[in-house]
């Protein structure tokens, strides 16, 4: 705390990423990273980026970059962006598409930057409580005049995902703000709302290259809608950082986007291994809410979530758990893995549920 701070410093309450901690031998299923590596052709690409001119500044329009998600998703350049990780194209989208009178609303449990972004521009929000099942209800967003409306699909951190009619529905009823899709996780399960873009131009969805792409290293994510979102978008962008996308990132993520089939692959891996893992958990006696992501969202219902987590610690495996709101404090969210990461973790909370000798600290 400082004296020289601005008054909206004194105001923020900063996202708290998950940890990134360098031990080793450590089974890391806590910031849902992909457990295999990109594509060789981003390490090809990469290469051959340091071999031309670090000296010279990228592309400040990342073409080639917009080209290649517009080719991949059959849309045109315009109705691309593309950002410094989709952090940064939500960042923007909230500062450029969701301040206005009203408040954006966004599900009670959802990714936890939005509220955080809110602070940051001074937008007023409200959280829409997800259903008993923790599921979103499309119907309370309509019933809610708003400034716009925001969630992950799949949603996180349950994993639960909307269908495509129920979205369809929202942006029917809903067309006087922006409705933002973030499908961090879509390519592990769910389709995809890029589809309705030409159909609702208040639709605007959000990609990101961290996660089935492999590379949260990397910094890249996008925004698909509308010509006129994108240019609000553009327009937020070149009055903040002309170059957020350095060559590394637009050489590679290109190279990524090619690589279809590298992509697909790896996509099965994590699907196939959340079906096991889950199976094991069950097998376990915890509770697993359906998940079209690369992580699970679970409880036991004799263990609260920050002991298991805290135990599972002390054994060389992270996970996630979140303090608040109080209704998912006893849930842990734990990243989809390689089979031997899910193994280590099913071996281990085995160890400590099973434990007769051992007291459990939770409430029955
Ligand atoms: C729902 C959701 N949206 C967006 C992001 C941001 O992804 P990135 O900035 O790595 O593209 C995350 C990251 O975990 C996320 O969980």
């Amino acid at each position: 705390m400082s004296r020289y701070w601005s008054a909206v410093v004194h105001g923020l309450t900063p996202y708290v990423p998950g940890e990134q901690p360098r031990l080793p031998n450590l089974v890391k299923l806590n910031t849902n990273e992909n457990p295999y590596g990109p594509s060789p052709r981003v390490l090809e690409a990469l290469r051959g980026e340091v071999a031309d001119s670090l000296r010279l500044y990228p592309d400040p329009t990342s073409q080639r970059l917009v080209q290649a998600v517009a080719a991949r998703h059959g849309v045109v350049s315009s109705q691309v962006f593309v950002g410094n990780g989709s952090d940064e194209v939500l960042a923007h989208t909230f500062q450029a598409l969701l301040h206005h009178d009203q408040p954006v609303l966004f599900p009670d449990v959802t990714y936890s930057f939005y509220p955080v972004y809110c602070r940051l521009y001074g937008i007023a929000y409200r959280e829409i409580p997800l259903t008993d099942s923790l599921e979103i209800d499309v119907d309370d967003y309509l019933q809610t005049s708003n400034g716009g409306i925001v969630f992950p699909n799949p949603n996180a951190p349950t994993g639960r995902l909307l269908g495509l009619s129920d979205i369809e529905r929202l942006l029917q009823g809903n067309t006087a703000s922006v409705v933002v899709i973030d499908e961090a996780y879509v390519d592990f399960g769910g389709t995809s709302a890029v589809s309705l873009v030409l159909s609702y131009p208040q639709l605007l969805v959000t990609h990101t290259l961290s996660k089935s792409r492999s590379l949260a290293g990397l910094r890249v994510g996008y925004a698909i809608g509308h010509p006129d979102l994108i240019e609000a978008l553009i327009r937020v962008k070149d009055s903040f950082n002309s170059y957020p996308m350095d060559r590394f990132a637009q050489a590679g993520a290109v190279a990524a986007l090619e690589d279809q089939d590298h992509f697909e692959a790896a996509c099965r891996k994590v699907i196939h291994s959340r079906e096991r893992l889950v199976a094991g958990l069950e097998a376990l006696s915890f509770e697993v809410l359906p998940s079209a992501a690369n992580f699970v969202f679970v409880r036991h219902p004799r263990w609260e979530g920050a002991e298991l987590t805290a135990r599972l610690r002390e054994r060389g495996i992270i996970v996630r758990h979140f303090c608040n709101p109080a209704r998912i404090v006893p849930f842990m969210r734990i990243t989809v893995g390689t089979d031997e990461h899910c193994d280590a973790l099913l071996g281990a909370l085995r160890g400590i549920v099973l434990d007769a000798g051992v007291t459990s600290s939770a409430t029955p």
